[in-house]
């Protein structure tokens, strides 16, 4: 595997880390691929670390991803859930995650709904730690599995076109993903109604558009975003199905385009809302090769910064 190094000692966020770390990783990632896709699909790398995955928000697909990764990479694992802890007692972050340390652990996997806590937690602890999602701020490890998808469906993505549709407002996929197709070479694109795209957003170096159907025809690509209603504490839209009616994709908008285009979603999908059926299971869909890339792109992760391991904060 290789000899190459990360720049930084954490995985906080896509936007701390280099064009040439995210190529590490995703290069590093394909070797990875086809370690899982063996018969034994395991690894001894990770042999004498100890991986705690700690989830203070509901996960499927990233807490699972993460948990195989760490299990092919032969490390051993705590999960810790935040519904079934002490945190329910009144116990802060920074005392569950010490108490947690001082068992001996190596690295932390942490989903957590503040943005930041995982900056936080890495001026006052010393392993390493991995951002598996900080509220609305960033999900690194879904942009990387994302990059290294489309790559794996459209090849080099400098000068592709990437949409990301829906509400990029509270989406830290969105963000993610803007930094890590941007320093790739992208041409980015957001797409949703007005009151779901941030003010100013053109400063990240992004194409603002309201219509979908005309976003659509612009992209090679089109990743599109669950509309989270779970942090709209006011209403930004009138209706999930006036939402559905106006940008939600379905297979007749895609037949009018008469091209190849590539249609991703991070899940979980609100089916008949952002993405009719017959669109999510279409010959167009990678949604379940990005889940399948997950493993691989966490494996890579995690070994890469192993790394990096009892080097000073960086
Ligand atoms: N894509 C993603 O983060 O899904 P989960 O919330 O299920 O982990």
């Amino acid at each position: 595997m290789s000899e190459l190094q990360l720049s930084t000692k954490h995985l906080l966020g896509i936007k701390y880390i280099t064009a040439d770390d995210i190529h590490l990783i995703l290069n590093t990632a394909e070797n990875f691929k086809e370690v899982i896709n063996r018969p034994i699909k395991k690894v001894p790398s990770l042999r004498d670390i100890t991986i705690a995955n700690l989830f203070f928000e509901n996960s499927t697909r990233t807490r699972i991803s993460f948990e195989l990764a760490e299990k092919r990479l032969s490390a051993d694992i705590v999960n810790f859930s935040a519904s079934s802890s002490s945190v329910k007692k009144g116990e802060t972050l920074l005392d569950t995650v010490n108490n947690i340390l001082s068992m001996k652990v190596d690295m932390i996997v942490m989903r957590h709904p503040a943005p930041g806590a995982h900056f936080f937690l890495s001026n006052h602890i010393d392993v390493n730690i991995i951002n598996a999602g900080d509220g609305t701020h960033e999900h690194p490890t879904q942009a990387l599995l994302d990059a290294f998808s489309m790559k794996e469906r459209v090849g080099n993505l400098k000068g592709k076109k990437v949409v990301i549709v829906g509400d990029i407002l509270h989406s830290r996929v969105a963000l993610s993903n803007i930094f890590c197709l941007k320093k790739l070479g992208a041409e980015v694109m957001v797409c949703g109604p007005p009151t779901l795209i941030p003010k100013h957003i053109d400063q990240l170096g992004v194409e603002v558009e309201y219509d979908v159907k005309k976003a659509l025809k612009w992209c090679d690509i089109a990743n599109v975003l669950r509309i989270q209603l779970e942090r709209q504490d006011i209403k930004y839209i009138p209706s999930l199905r006036e939402y559905a009616m106006y940008y939600g994709i379905k297979k007749s908008m895609l037949d009018t385009l008469n091209k190849e285009i590539v249609i991703m979603h991070p899940g979980p999908i609100n089916r008949g809302v952002e993405l009719s059926s017959d669109v999510a299971d279409s010959e167009h869909s990678i949604i379940l090769d990005q889940v399948e890339n997950g493993v691989a792109v966490r494996m890579a992760v995690l070994y890469l910064l192993a790394g990096k391991r009892n080097l000073a904060k960086t």
